[in-house]
């Protein structure tokens, strides 16, 4: 992994890695795993969750995201890690990146915690490590602040 990596930015993505494990994807066979580091460095983590309607699936990053919120933690999130690939005896060697509800749902994060994400993305496998902040990944977006909502 990238030499210039934090210790704690090696263990977030760890953490994902590890999320990935349980996923609950018998219908893509694609497991997904998030890890969001809160101010204080507690890591939550989030793994995708299928079910038989597909469409209703829920991804990693919302999981972890919506665990965060559900301990109060919401505002706290300070970076996040997303990692993926097919389930089976080849690990992905693809770098995943958050799809465009998980980025609007990383928006609302954001925006409510007052400082720019980064959002560290890996394949299942292998050193490459590509930083994206949200900004970046959703460009011109919708936000909290255009319904006067902010982070106070
Ligand atoms: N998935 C995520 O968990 N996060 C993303 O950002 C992209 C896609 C999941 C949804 C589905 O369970 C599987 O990956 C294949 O699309």
């Amino acid at each position: 992994m990238s030499d210039d990596l934090t210790a704690e930015d090696r263990d977030l993505i760890t953490a994902a890695r590890a999320a990935m494990a349980h996923a609950h994807a018998p219908y893509s066979r694609f497991a997904v795993g998030a890890a969001l580091r809160l101010s204080d460095g507690t890591i939550l983590t989030g793994s995708n969750f299928e079910n038989a309607s597909y469409g209703l699936s829920l991804c990693a990053e919302t999981v972890a995201i919506a665990a965060a919120n559900a301990q109060g933690r919401l505002r706290d999130i300070a970076r996040i890690a997303v990692t993926g690939g097919p389930i089976g005896d080849a690990p992905g060697t693809d770098i995943i990146t958050p799809c465009g509800r998980c980025r609007q749902i990383i928006k609302e994060a954001q925006d409510m915690g007052g400082r720019p994400l980064t959002i560290l993305c890996t394949a299942a496998q292998g050193e490459d490590v590509l930083r994206l902040t949200l900004d970046a990944l959703l460009p011109h977006a919708f936000g909290p602040g255009n319904l006067g909502i902010g982070a106070d």
